[in-house]
Order: C-alpha cells, then sequence, then structure tokens
C-alpha cells in the first residue's frame, strides 16, 4: 500500500451538521454554514471533512434514519449547496466525505414502505422478515442496541421485521443482490458528484446468520455497565463473513473512480476482528480504532494498546485513532481539560490516521440537557445513554447564539462552552484551540511524525513516551498523564534535544539534556539532536 495516501498523511475533521454552523437562523446547522466555516478549518488544518449524514430523514435519529440516499435534506440547504461546498473544499485542497449507512433505512425510505405494505410485494425481500417461532414469539433470540428483542412485530403483514436501532430504523437484507446494487450505486453517485469517500455506519451488523441461530448468554455480562444488548455474545447477528465479503465489494466500488479515494468504518470490535477489514485492495483503509475512547488513561495501558494494535496490523495496512465523537462523552469531560491537552498531542503523534471531533479542538465539554429538552431517542430507551451532551452547537464567538445561530439553537449551547468560543481562543497562545493548530502544523512539517518508524521509550509511572524516526530524523513525545510533575532521565545524548512544543506554554526551545522534567499534566514534543543513535530506552 505504500506511505502515499492523502488519508494516511492527513487529518480527519468529523462535522456534525446539525451543530457546525446555522445559516438561515432555524437553529440547526447546514450546509451554507459549513461553507462559512470552511475558513477555520483551513486555518486549522484539517486535510478533510467528514459529515455526518445530511440526506432526507425523518430526523427520528437525526439523520442516521435516512429516507432518499441520494438527496440532501431540506434542513441542510440543497444539493447545489453541497456541491457549492465541495468545490470550495476541494478548492483549499481539503476532501470531503459523507456519511453512508447501509445496514438500516428510515421506515419512511420508499423501499421499506412498499416492503411493508404487503408479503407479496416486490420489496418485501429488501429486509430482513421472518415469521414468529410456533409459540408466537420472535424469530431468534437476538437483541438489539438498547437492549430488547431486535425483532419487531408488524402487524399489518403478521410477521416480525428485524431491526438493530429505533423502530423507525429497519435492517435492510443484504443477502438479497438487488439491495446491494442499489447501494453500491448510491456509492458510485456520490463518487460521480466528486465526494471523496465514505465513513460507513454500523458495518459490523450488516448481515445475520441466514438460520437465525440463537446467541449464547455472555458470562462476562457486567449489569448497569455493559449495555444492555451484552448480556448475550452476538456470535450470530454481528460481524458474520458475509459482511467482511461486502467490504470488499464496498471497496471495489470506491476504487471503480481511481484509488484516492477512502472508505472509514464504524465497527468496535475487538482489535482482533478490526484488522481482519484491512485488506490492500479488498478492505477497508481506515477501520476505526475507538480504542482511546474507552480506555483506562493509564501510561502503560495505553503505550501496551499502541504495541499489541502496531503488531496486529496486517502487512501495508495503516493504523488509526479516535478520541471522540457524535455517540460518545467528550474527552475533555471523560479526561479533564488539562488531560485533554495531553490526549490531544497523543491522538496527533501516534503512528495512524487521526479524527478529531468537531469542538474538541477547542476543548468543549459536554453539556448537560435539562431534563425536558432531551431530543437523543436513546436516552429514554438506555437511561444515562444520551447523546445530546456531545452533539451541541459549536460555539464561534460570545454571543448569545454563539455565533452559531441567530436564532435558537436546536440543543443548548452551555455557558461553559460558550467562553469556549473560536474567537476567544484564537489569537491566545496558551489556548486548545492554538495548540490544536500548532500541532496539526508540525505534523505538515514533520514527516517524521506522520511516516516515521514507532519506538516505544520506556518510562516509569504517568509516563508515556516514544520516539517517532525517519531517516535523520528523531522526535521525542513524553506526556504525562498524571497530576503529579515527573522526571525523566535520558540516557547519554541520544535523545538530547530542544522542545518543540509542550501542552504548557512557555518551553518553545528550551534544551533538553540528561533530563527531561515534566509538569503534571504535561505533554511535550521534543526535536532530537539529529546524527545521534536510535534511542531505546529512558528510564
Ligand atoms: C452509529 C452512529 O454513529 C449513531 O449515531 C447511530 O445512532 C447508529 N450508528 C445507528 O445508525
Ligand atoms: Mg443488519
Amino acid at each position: 500500500m505504500g506511505n502515499t495516501g492523502w488519508w494516511q498523511h492527513g487529518v480527519i475533521y468529523q462535522i456534525y451538521p446539525r451543530s457546525f454552523m446555522d445559516s438561515d437562523g432555524d437553529g440547526v446547522g447546514d450546509l451554507p454554514g459549513i461553507l462559512e466555516r470552511l475558513d477555520h478549518l483551513t486555518w486549522l488544518g484539517v486535510d478533510a471533512i467528514w459529515l455526518s449524514p445530511i440526506h432526507p430523514s425523518p430526523m427520528d435519529d437525526f439523520g442516521y434514519d435516512v429516507s432518499d440516499y441520494t438527496g440532501v435534506d431540506p434542513v441542510f440547504g440543497t444539493m447545489d449547496d453541497l456541491d457549492r461546498l465541495v468545490a470550495a473544499a476541494h478548492a483549499r485542497g481539503v476532501r470531503v466525505l459523507l456519511d453512508w449507512v447501509p445496514n438500516h433505512t428510515s421506515d419512511q425510505h420508499p423501499w421499506f414502505r412498499a416492503s411493508r405494505s404487503s408479503r407479496d410485494d416486490p420489496r418485501r425481500d429488501w429486509y430482513v422478515w421472518r415469521d414468529p417461532r410456533p409459540d408466537g414469539g420472535p424469530p431468534s433470540n437476538w437483541l438489539r442496541y438498547v437492549g430488547d428483542s431486535a425483532w419487531r412485530w408488524d402487524q399489518a403483514t403478521g410477521q416480525f421485521y428485524y431491526r438493530v436501532f429505533l423502530d423507525s430504523q429497519p435492517d435492510l437484507n443484504w443477502r438479497n443482490p438487488a439491495v446491494q446494487e442499489a447501494m453500491f450505486d448510491t456509492l458510485r453517485f456520490w463518487l460521480a458528484r466528486g465526494i471523496d469517500g465514505f465513513r460507513i455506519d454500523a458495518l459490523v451488523v450488516l448481515v445475520e446468520d441466514d438460520q437465525l441461530r440463537d446467541n449464547p448468554p455472555n458470562p462476562g455480562y457486567r449489569p448497569g455497565r455493559d449495555l444492555p444488548y451484552m448480556r448475550e455474545l452476538s456470535v450470530w447477528n454481528v460481524n458474520r463473513p458475509e459482511t467482511r465479503e461486502l467490504a470488499a465489494r464496498m471497496r471495489k466500488v470506491v476504487d471503480e473512480l481511481g484509488d484516492d479515494r477512502v472508505l472509514l468504518a464504524e465497527l468496535g470490535l475487538p482489535l482482533e476482528q478490526i484488522v481482519a477489514y484491512y485488506g490492500d485492495s479488498d478492505g477497508i483503509q481506515v477501520p476505526f480504532n475507538f480504542e482511546l475512547l474507552t480506555t483506562a488513561w493509564d501510561a502503560s495501558v495505553i503505550a501496551g494498546y499502541v504495541d499489541r494494535y502496531l503488531a496486529a496490523l496486517p502487512a501495508g495496512a495503516w493504523p488509526n485513532w479516535v478520541l471522540g465523537n457524535h455517540d460518545t462523552p467528550r474527552v475533555a469531560t471523560r479526561l479533564g481539560p488539562a488531560q485533554a491537552r495531553v490526549a490531544a498531542m497523543l491522538l496527533l503523534t501516534l503512528p495512524g490516521t487521526p479524527t478529531l471531533y468537531q469542538g474538541e479542538e477547542l476543548g468543549l465539554e459536554d453539556v448537560p440537557i435539562p431534563p425536558g429538552q432531551v431530543l437523543d431517542p436513546i436516552a429514554r430507551l438506555v437511561p444515562g445513554r444520551g447523546r445530546d451532551p456531545e452533539r451541541t452547537p459549536m460555539p464561534w464567538d460570545g454571543d448569545p447564539g454563539a455565533g452559531f445561530s441567530t436564532g435558537r439553537p436546536w440543543l443548548p449551547v452551555g455557558d461553559g462552552n460558550r467562553a469556549r468560543n473560536v474567537a476567544a481562543q484564537r489569537d491566545d497562545p496558551a489556548s486548545m484551540l492554538t495548540l490544536h493548530r500548532r500541532l496539526l502544523g508540525l505534523r505538515r512539517q514533520t514527516p517524521a511524525l506522520v511516516t516515521g518508524a514507532y519506538h516505544r521509550v520506556e518510562a516509569a509511572g504517568d509516563v508515556l513516551a516514544y520516539v517517532r524516526a525517519a531517516p535523520g530524523a528523531r522526535w521525542l513525545v513524553a506526556l504525562n498523564l498524571g497530576p503529579s510533575p515527573a522526571r525523566l532521565a535520558v540516557p547519554g545524548p541520544s535523545l538530547a534535544g530542544r522542545v518543540a512544543l509542550s501542552t504548557h506554554p512557555g518551553r518553545d526551545g528550551q534544551p533538553v539534556g540528561g533530563s527531561l522534567e515534566l509538569a503534571g499534566d504535561e505533554g511535550v514534543v521534543v526535536e532530537c539532536e539529529s546524527g545521534s543513535p536510535a534511542p531505546t530506552s529512558i528510564s
């Protein structure tokens, strides 16, 4: 594969369009709004934007319930708006990726309306319909995401349909070749319009066992901690071999238009199963690695994971890292604002493609949503798991609408986040935004940080340290994951150099000799003197 693809060098920025920028005052972000704010992204230095779904949708799941895969929902604008955005992004050298939701449609999609209308409808077999068991119960014991049966009874035609998410998100029947072709055609439609790739939603649940075999119970289930569906081991309805084969076909479709189109995929699987989705010409280029979303924030745990992950990658596979997304509490809330800075340095210096979630560059935190204003349906179905807090609007300035909207934002901005706005941070050398911009700038200028080899450096206590090395260049990254100061002894001259960037302003250019002092919650990137031998360890 080589290290040449734009998506290998680049940083991907996830936009949640409802909350990025509202251009028309209806309180919901839109495509002209993204266009208006594109300069923020080029100033920041990202290489690609991935837009969460913008297609026509009843918005039961805020766009992840698609009723037309080749259109644009009026709340976001028009097809012309999208074309303009893509052209403007391309003119700035920024790629545009769309979210593609193949597992399920909206129940308002014409395909499902037809499918549901009669057992004889030609589209009946486009979805997964089954008779009850002889006792009248659901066809298998499979659970959906929120923990009840994944089968939904449909009175009108006297069968169950299968759905992993909401009732209004019926699963497509990917065993049907007509479904495959119709969905592949939606990819072709966007590729022909200049879209640079796709993030594939919920890929693991694409296909289910055709014999409907029951799942076994999960002996390790931790009630209250694990999502309720985890009380069974989803062996028969998740990550089936047919899904991997279909991923290869998806790749073939995007490769029809050249080799610079990219597929990202949400898998949410253990490491060994994620890496199976790689494949030089028949795999997903960026099967998301979600480990940093949930890992214990512990230096040896993370260092161990990096080692295992890199070792598990098949030849030619390219790593990737994710710190946050629209489904997970924000990193600054999980780790606190000081460690969020360290986490940003980690994300942007580990080997592999980083994905930034909008607002992470500002250190946005989760916004508590008053009970009467909760919108995410998951909050009702799995109490405590609602995703509104991490989906609140981007604050652009300190106005009441935060520069996001002249109307009433669809979710509250939150006072804390309003104060973290772009205008307030832009020229502040100590801000989270400046840290992100500098990290992105450093990556751009420093091939070793992008394509260089990774060498773990042994460090004690809370310190996570590694070197990124390329011919003639060596960069030491040392991250203090704890609140107390730490001191690293740097053996010999091998890692002597100067501080290129610290999470704590004021250290730029500082020489590093026999030891490196780190403040609590501090991370530094050190440019090592050239010509010194490759390091093996720090104690
Ligand atoms: C994963 C998406 O990220 C999430 O937001 C959505 O609710 C489910 N897939 C269903 O599409
Ligand atoms: Mg499915």
